[in-house]
């Protein structure tokens, strides 16, 4: 938890808000005037407790969490308001520390030494009398020089000092060795000695193409294990890397398709025949932050794992994890007898390989490389897939295990955009289960884990230690609770976190982007846009920089930062660069970027007022309700002129891409 976490969880709301405000009940929520305009008429003022959010339906138009709230109306900085806060939670703020450079130096000296360590095993793999059985074995594993070169594979020495020597003279202490994981150290004895020994080296590198630890295979014949990876190091946490991603990013999105593969000989021999859109998850289930990496280049997955039955579990659980993570629109519908009801769709398309038994895409694709892509082509959707896995070798006289296995499969049929294929599926289970359908349709299924809960907590995975993955994961904690009242998605915190982003490292576009939104009619960039406190201080921080001065480095902002929001601006910075370099390029996208956050905050909000005002209605709150009711006639509205804004834009940024691609620019 973040401390601007820790401190929301400790404080209500609705406590804070009372102080200033007189509030009344309203359904679940409380009703009051807003402190920020003049209105004695209105009562547009809201607070949800649930979500711990507050808006103004009225004049401001305005929201958010404590933050903003105290913020706007003590008229206090970011830094005051957590301070005061902090007080107020009895929550001990961390001092500033000098260290941190320090660290950061550490962390910049452990890149230069994998570098340099896949660079000597490269060399020994190439060149070395000993790497002889290595280059046979590779050989024999038909992968040519240039796959060899590609993927910088490499050799570590049958030996026990080798490697450290090596780099013991090139400066580099032991310490720092086992830091990088070149180095293991003997619990008992206290010895320290090559992790790596006689084995095939295979850089791992992140999606940025920095090389963050190893993956070796053994060449003795059933060595055990077959491969060892680097241990986990700072920058090395196999849930957060995808094996490949760097070389295939690009041919990901040119195939519009991600093939998501077992391990680095699948992802090698397919770049090899020419397949430039696959990954590795690396022997572990696929992981939240794993498909986010991957989100940004597609929307297509493909998952090609093993035939066998625990991956086939391993394939469940994935997918599992790939519906929590992906965005999914949320719409309230109102059905038939007026009855609300949520509606989550998944906006992307997952599909599923069964490899033939015994068999992985690497011995499939050097037997006939012709065989891959029609493999891809028959990819199943996720449904048939799981309807298959799930009711294989199922006892149809359990009848509590075919509830269990209904269970598992309706939420996936209910996500099911189109409602011939939805009522296809439904009749597909209850024909394999046995049952009435309509009795299929009567089974109630266990509560949905709600977006409120930490990402960690929704992985899938077993726990990881906790210590070095959770400074890392701190950007995400803090993302508001989704739900009714409240403005947040994982979609827009993600643009969001882009955005900062690239502004960060090219400060001059946001000036270009507040151009272009006003030539659509729309309002410039403000901290309002965003949905995270210490997002909001960061762009003030940045505004009030390029007011000074106009080039704004990295460095100084973040010296003028205090320590929660450097912690969240070094998440920001580890964020996967743009490949785009122009300047009008990038500001194009950025723009589409804030229209697409403010349409899906625009739309989430009119869901949210929907489902409030047929709260109201039964409440028969009337204050409310006409509230409600206005809302229901504006915004619509704002999605139209969001949407001319980002049709206008979209039109502007194709034309220049085709007049780039003709040399007129
Ligand atoms: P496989 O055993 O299917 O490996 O494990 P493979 O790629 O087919 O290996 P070859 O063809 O025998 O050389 C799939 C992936 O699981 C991880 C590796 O990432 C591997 O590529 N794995 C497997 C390990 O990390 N450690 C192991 O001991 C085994
Ligand atoms: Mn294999």
């Amino acid at each position: 938890m973040t401390v601007t976490e820790e401190i929301k969880s400790r404080l209500d709301l609705v406590d804070i808000v009372s102080e200033s405000v007189s509030l009344r009940r309203s359904g679940r929520n409380y009703a009051g005037f807003c402190p920020f305009h003049q209105n004695t008429r209105t009562p547009a003022f809201f607070v949800f407790p649930e979500t711990q959010t507050w808006r103004c339906f009225g004049a401001c138009a305005e929201g958010g969490d404590l933050f903003s709230f105290v913020m706007k109306k003590e008229g206090w900085e970011f830094k005051e308001a957590l301070k005061n806060m902090a007080q107020r939670a009895g929550v001990t703020l961390e001092e500033r520390k000098p260290v941190d450079k320090e660290k950061q130096k550490a962390q910049n000296k452990q890149a230069g030494l994998l570098q340099a360590a896949a660079d000597y095993f490269h060399q020994l793999f190439l060149h070395a009398p000993q790497a002889e059985g290595a280059r046979q074995y590779v050989a024999r594993r038909s992968l040519h020089e240039e796959t060899i070169a590609q993927f910088a594979l490499g050799f570590a020495l049958d030996s026990w000092d080798a490697c450290r020597s090596h780099f013991n003279m090139q400066g580099y202490s032991d310490q720092e060795l086992l830091a990088a994981g070149l180095l293991t150290e003997n619990p008992d004895k206290g010895t320290k000695y090559d992790r790596f020994r006689n084995r095939l080296m295979i850089p791992i590198r992140d999606v940025d193409g920095r090389i963050v630890g190893f993956g070796a295979r053994t060449l003795e014949k059933d060595g055990i294990p077959k491969y060892l990876n680097s241990p986990q190091t700072a920058l090395f946490d196999k849930s957060h890397l995808l094996y490949g991603l760097d070389s295939s990013k690009r041919g990901i999105r040119e195939a519009r398709q991600a093939v998501i593969v077992e391990g680095y000989m699948d992802v090698m021999q397919a770049w090899q025949a020419g397949f430039r859109n696959v990954v590795a998850q690396m022997g572990t289930a696929l992981t939240e932050r794993q498909l986010r990496l991957l989100k940004r280049y597609t929307k297509q997955f493909v998952l090609a794992l093993d035939a066998d039955a625990a991956g086939a579990q391993a394939t469940l659980r994935s997918l599992q994890v790939a519906r929590e993570t992906l965005d999914r629109e949320v719409e309230v519908k109102f059905d038939a007898r007026g009855l609300v009801h949520h509606e989550g769709r998944l906006q992307a398309d997952i599909r599923v390989i069964t490899l033939p038994e015994g068999k992985d895409p690497d011995n499939i694709i050097q037997e006939n490389p012709e065989e891959w892509p029609k493999l891809v082509a028959q990819a199943k959707p996720v449904v048939a897939y799981v309807i298959s896995v799930a009711t294989a070798g199922l006892d149809m006289n359990d009848a509590k295990a075919k509830t269990a296995v209904a269970q598992q499969v309706l939420p996936l049929i209910k996500d099911i955009q189109d409602p011939i294929e939805r009522d296809h599926y439904w009749q597909q289970l209850a024909r394999t289960l046995r049952i009435d359908e309509r009795a299929l349709r009567q089974i109630r299924l266990p509560e949905r884990p709600k977006r409120t809960l930490r990402r960690e907590e929704t992985a899938v995975t077993p726990k990881k230690t906790p210590q070095p993955s959770k400074k890392e994961h701190a950007g995400w904690a803090t993302v508001p609770k989704k739900g009714r009242g409240g403005v947040g998605s994982i979609a827009t915190d993600m643009r969001q976190a882009d955005f900062l982003h690239q502004m960060i490292r090219l400060p001059n576009v946001i000036l270009r982007v507040n151009q272009k939104l006003q030539e659509c009619d729309q309002t410039q960039v403000t901290d309002e846009d965003f949905l995270l406190a210490e997002d909001r201080a960061i762009i003030r921080q940045m505004y009030h920089l390029i007011a000074a001065s106009p080039v704004v480095t990295i460095d100084e902002l973040w010296d003028s930062l205090e320590q929660t929001l450097q912690n969240r601006l070094k998440f920001l910075l580890t964020l996967p660069q743009s490949p785009e370099t122009e300047l009008e390029r990038i500001s194009d996208t950025l723009v589409l970027s804030v229209l697409d956050w403010r349409l899906a905050q625009v739309r989430q909000l009119l869901s949210e007022v929907k489902h409030l005002l047929y709260e109201a209605q039964n409440e028969g709150d009337t204050e409310a309700l006409a509230i409600y009711q206005q809302q229901l006639r504006e915004l619509p509205v704002a999605v139209l002129q969001l949407n001319k804004a980002r049709d206008s834009m979209s039109a502007t940024s194709r034309r220049r891409a085709e007049d780039a691609l003709n040399g007129r620019f």
